[in-house]
């Protein structure tokens, strides 16, 4: 048999409801057709699995059967294309080789303290006692964070400049209607105006490449280049296995990659991780006692559980360049077989209760690396994982110590598409109210001091 049973219904329905109502779908799938499934989408057959086991096969697959860079070819207007993300085969591996080692857990131990004062800066500014949302908060915290620690950048006045112009590239890019419009080829045109979101787009692309451009000459120039602990310092002094250095326009892509898929990636893990936190009292409580007493481990363990419970990519695909066998089907090449992690981390044979917020389930446990895929996985795995969990385990603590957060609203906020991330309905709405200065006394240590989670 060449693909597994999915529903019946034609393509362009089926696409809809990936995109309007994505969980539903996903869960409705499940219900009907078990762990393994085959969407039908106008421009591909997708064979969902949320089984271990097979998660594993496709991880571990060969990657020149199992390609991912062609299925994120969707990205090339933004990041690039020699991004990590858009390549296959040996010029994926070359590049993952080079920035790999940069992105190293232990290295991350270096940015804690930048990132407790950029997180601390940000929250002395939250609103007090009235209605806010976090997710915007937080991401304004992780681009500041990418903007020093990744690009390097120290220069308050450089720094407000590609703040700008960040916000314009990924507020044109991040907005759905016109995500979906620069998806189109179609639309990937002037149409003979400078108003065209295509035209807007292109020139905010132009005026952030300028500036990172003249960043990379700087640094190359620097005389502290080698004393330097950016992530930008670390790769100008990369060299792939023939002794070449990255060049100019390779940086730049790699700069815009680690950007899109590091800031709002992160932003809204932490949002999620508040809005969970918020409406589960207790395991707050228990968070906050933890913290008090210097721990971590219940601090990872939230962390965990709030990727499992609200990971931040549904799924992640790798399209067949060859028939694949997969659970007694052979997948016919030009399909796509794609692990899907919010399914995953709903499987009840896994996770018992799943829809309930227990961090308890990590506590003293490893995650299983085939049923906790938030980060996806094999040769493809998030470059960022280390970095993202660190940043979360200083951020969390940081905002804890200074504010006592409320939910808005009776009821959990369910999951909202944005471009290609799941974020809270409301990005996580809620009222602060500042601790008495007192109760800063709770929490003697410097947050996120210790380990990173992996
Ligand atoms: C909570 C935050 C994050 C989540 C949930 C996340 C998730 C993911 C996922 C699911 C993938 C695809 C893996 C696959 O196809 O198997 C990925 C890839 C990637 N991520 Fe992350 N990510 C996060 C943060 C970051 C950060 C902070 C960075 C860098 C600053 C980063 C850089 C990358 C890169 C470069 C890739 C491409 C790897 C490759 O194709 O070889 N991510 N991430």
């Amino acid at each position: 048999m060449a693909l597994p049973p999915g529903p019946p219904q034609p393509r362009l329905v089926q696409v809809a409801r990936w995109v309007v109502r994505p969980t539903e779908f996903m869960e409705s799938c499940f219900r009907r057709y078990g762990d393994i499934v085959t969407l039908r989408f106008p421009d591909v057959d997708a064979v969902a699995i949320s089984d271990p086991e097979a998660v594993k096969q496709v991880f571990t697959g060969d990657p020149e059967v199992l390609r991912a860079g062609e299925s994120n070819a969707f990205l090339e207007p933004v990041v690039g294309a020699r991004s990590v993300l858009l390549l296959d085969g040996p010029r994926h591996i070359r590049e993952r080789r080079l920035l790999l080692p940069p992105f190293h857990g232990e290295r991350m131990q270096r940015y804690g303290e930048l990132i407790a004062e950029i997180a601390e800066r940000d929250i002395d500014g939250w609103p007090i006692d009235r209605p806010f949302a976090i997710r915007p908060r937080t991401q304004a915290i992780t681009l500041e964070v990418i903007m020093r620690t990744v690009f390097g950048i120290e220069d308050v006045e450089r720094l407000s400049e590609l703040r700008a112009k960040l916000a314009e590239l990924t507020d044109i890019s991040g907005s759905r209607v016109r995500w979906v419009g620069l998806l189109l080829p179609a639309l990937q045109r002037s149409f003979g105006t400078s108003r065209s979101p295509w035209s807007q787009f292109v020139a905010a692309r132009a005026e952030v490449d300028a500036l990172l451009y003249d960043e990379i000459a700087r640094r190359r120039t620097d005389p502290r280049l080698a004393e330097r602990e950016d992530i930008l310092s670390l790769l100008l002094q990369a060299r792939d296995e023939e002794g070449e250095p990255m060049s100019d326009a390779e940086l730049r892509d790699e700069l815009v990659t680690l950007l899109v898929a590091g800031h709002e990636t992160t932003a809204t893990a932490l949002a999620w991780a508040f809005e969970l936190l918020l409406r589960n009292p207790s395991t707050l409580a228990q968070l906050e006692s933890e913290l008090a007493e210097g721990g971590e481990e219940y601090l990872d363990a939230v962390i965990k559980e709030t990727l499992r419970l609200r990971p931040v990519l549904p799924i992640v695909g790798r399209l067949l360049k060859e028939p694949f066998e997969l659970r007694g089907y052979e997948l016919p090449a030009g399909a796509m077989v794609a692990p899907c992690i919010y399914l995953t981390h709903r499987n009840p044979l896994i996770y018992p209760e799943p829809e309930r917020f227990m961090p308890e389930r990590f506590l003293d446990t490893q995650p299983d690396t085939y049923a906790w895929l938030p980060f996806g996985g094999g040769i493809r795995r998030c470059i960022g994982a280390s970095f993202a969990l660190f940043e979360m385990k200083v951020v969390i603590p940081a905002v804890l110590r200074r504010l006592r957060l409320r939910p808005v609203g009776d009821h959990p906020e369910p999951m909202r598409r944005r471009a290609i991330t799941f974020v809270p309905a409301r990005d996580a709405l809620v009222v602060a109210e500042r601790r008495a200065a007192d109760l800063d006394a709770e929490f003697p240590q410097a947050p996120g001091a210790a380990t990173a989670v992996v």
